[in-house]
């Protein structure tokens, strides 16, 4: 059981079967959303990938993946400059796209990664993120499938990193 990274001290926030629990219910409404439309899911590196493997299997027909890598954080809990660091692999015109990403925060990340897929002209594109810092958002991106919204506080655990590390821990921790 980790209870600390770095010395700083986890708060639990979700744990790991509300996270399923609440991932079950995602997947279920995306893919009675979805069904008949064969869409593209693309995850947003690295933090969204123990989200996207858990979304995809709870639906019930086949989907493709697709990954696009990005950073922001580069060390530690203040954001840099946004850079792609590995670009989407399939051709999406035509395709219904979903966009999973770990946390929407301030936004700048999300809207970046939407122009480059908008320009690629998808029949359809939805953004789906496990977790929503609405307050923090400073430009305007709305979300269409949103596990939880929460406040400020940094957290890791279920994919998501503080300084590379804690992607391992099942739940959601508050990094104190
Ligand atoms: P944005 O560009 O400010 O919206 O930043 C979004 C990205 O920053 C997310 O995809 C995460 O990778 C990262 N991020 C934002 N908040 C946190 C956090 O609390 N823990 C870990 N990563 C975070
Ligand atoms: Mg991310």
């Amino acid at each position: 059981m980790i209870n600390e990274i770095r010395g700083r001290k986890l708060k639990l926030l979700y744990s790991q079967d509300e996270v399923l629990k609440r991932v079950a219910q995602l997947g279920a409404q995306i893919a009675e959303d979805y069904r008949g439309k064969h869409p593209v899911f693309i995850g947003v590196l690295k933090g969204a990938f123990i989200f996207l493997a858990d979304l995809i299997r709870r639906i019930d027909f086949p989907v493709q993946v697709d990954f696009i890598r990005m950073s922001s954080y580069k060390d530690g809990m203040e954001p840099s400059n946004i850079e792609l660091i590995m670009d989407t692999s399939m051709p999406l015109m035509g395709r219904h796209v979903i966009l999973v990403d770990d946390i929407l925060d301030t936004g700048n990340t999300m809207t970046f990664i939407c122009d480059k897929i908008s320009s690629m002209c998808p029949a359809s594109f939805k953004i789906c993120v496990l977790i929503d810092k609405r307050e923090r958002r400073r430009v305007h991106i709305e979300p269409d499938y949103v596990g939880f919204e929460i406040k400020e506080g940094f957290i890791a655990g279920y994919g998501i990193d503080w300084a590379e590390e804690g992607r391992n821990i099942p739940g959601i921790y508050v990094v104190d």
